[in-house]
């Protein structure tokens, strides 16, 4: 039996495929490489020193992920296929809705028709929105500002409905805070196509001279230094649980919901220190207007992980820092070598 792990060439896909190799499961990949390389999983086989199964499919060509299905015998699927950027989302928000909703209206059809009913979720702290009070419980309110947050506040919808017409699911929602960092060999990490949006990759880049400065966006929030604090957790945790959700899954039915995020919110200014003192590398920075969309703080309240998946992440802010800066040193230019 397989996991079948769709997007599983992106970022926090590779990672969590090596754990799975590392613990012994087998894998089937899918992705259409629209936001990764196949390098990245080159790589992950050499690290785990194993193969597996690569379908370079997209999920929107139900035809191509049925083959998947009628080729392999697959246990439980951990779903990471999807568009991610805020920005783009606004900019092209049928584009974000035909690609991450349909592509999982197509999934979770073929699943049904082969009778795989175990499911695990990429969700994000998008979800919430504004945060009322931190840290956010899975109960806070759940109203998302952007196309981006909508499709998985859409995608959780349609779980829970999904689960209500057929209790033989079994499906897990993790809703991830900040994912960075990379894996301790230095051999896959975040790989931007083009200038990065989120913090630590733009960090990365002016430490290896990329870019000459981060702008730090705003400086006047209601925080302890005024820039926007968040729960930055490292990409090897994050892997970590879903093996965690894998383990609740596969033998239950139901579905639930997990943040996955540290406890802990670090400013703006907290991680440019923490990246300078771990990497001895210099981050120039100057403060511009806030970004719109971009709230205050946002932090996980991360007790149901720790109780029902026996999940906490270990990684410490000198861990994302350095093992971020690792990955960047040993690959300038990412998978391009
Ligand atoms: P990523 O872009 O690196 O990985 C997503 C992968 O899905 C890419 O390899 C891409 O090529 C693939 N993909 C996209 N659409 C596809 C389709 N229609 N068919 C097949 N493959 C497709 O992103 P990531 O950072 O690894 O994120 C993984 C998941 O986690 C995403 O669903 C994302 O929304 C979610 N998430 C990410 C973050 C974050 O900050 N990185 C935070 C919260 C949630
Ligand atoms: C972090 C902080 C910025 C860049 C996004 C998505 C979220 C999730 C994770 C997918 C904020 C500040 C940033 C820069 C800066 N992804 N910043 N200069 O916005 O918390 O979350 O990624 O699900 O859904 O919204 O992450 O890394 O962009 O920003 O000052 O060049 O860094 O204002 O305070 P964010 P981020």
């Amino acid at each position: 039996m397989s996991i079948l792990v769709t997007g599983g060439a992106g970022y926090i896909g590779s990672h969590t495929c090596l754990e799975l190799l590392n613990a012994g499961y087998e894998i089937v990949v899918i992705d259409n490489l629209s936001n990764s390389k196949l390098e990245s999983l080159n790589r992950v086989s050499e690290l785990a020193k194993t193969d597996f199964k690569f379908y370079s499919i997209d999920l929107l060509n139900k035809k191509a992920l049925e083959t998947v299905f009628s080729e392999n015998n697959i246990e439980a699927v951990i779903h990471f296929a999807g568009l991610k950027s805020v920005n783009e989302s606004i900019e092209t928000p049928l584009h974000y809705y035909h690609n991450n909703v349909t592509s999982t209206l197509n999934l979770c059809q073929t699943m049904g028709k082969y009778g795989v009913k175990k499911m695990i979720f990429s969700s994000s702290a998008n979800v919430y929105g504004e945060t009322k009070c931190v840290p956010v419980t899975e109960e806070h309110p759940l109203n998302p500002i952007n196309p981006y947050g909508r499709t998985k506040l859409i995608i959780e919808t349609i779980l829970r409905d999904l689960y209500i017409s057929d209790h033989s699911w079994s499906i897990a929602l993790l809703r991830y805070f900040n994912p960075v960092g990379a894996h301790e060999s230095g051999r896959i990490g975040e790989d931007p196509n083009d200038i990065p949006n989120n913090l630590m990759p733009y960090i990365t880049q002016v430490a290896i001279g990329k870019r000459d400065k981060l702008k730090v966006f705003g400086n006047d929030y209601d925080t302890h230094d005024g820039t926007g604090v968040r729960d930055y957790i490292h990409v090897v945790d994050l892997a970590k649980g879903h093996l965690k959700a894998l383990e609740m899954v596969i033998p239950t039915t139901g579905i639930d919901v997990f943040n996955l995020g540290t406890g802990v919110g670090y400013s703006v200014l907290d991680l440019i220190k923490g990246y300078e003192n771990t990497t001895s590398q210099k981050i120039p920075y100057i403060f511009t207007h806030r970004r719109p969309g971009d709230i205050d703080k946002c932090y996980a309240d991360t007790t149901k992980a720790t109780k029902k998946l026996g999940w906490t992440a270990t990684k410490n802010l000198e861990d994302m820092c350095y093992d971020s800066w690792k990955w960047q040193k040993n690959n300038p230019n990412g998978y391009n070598e």
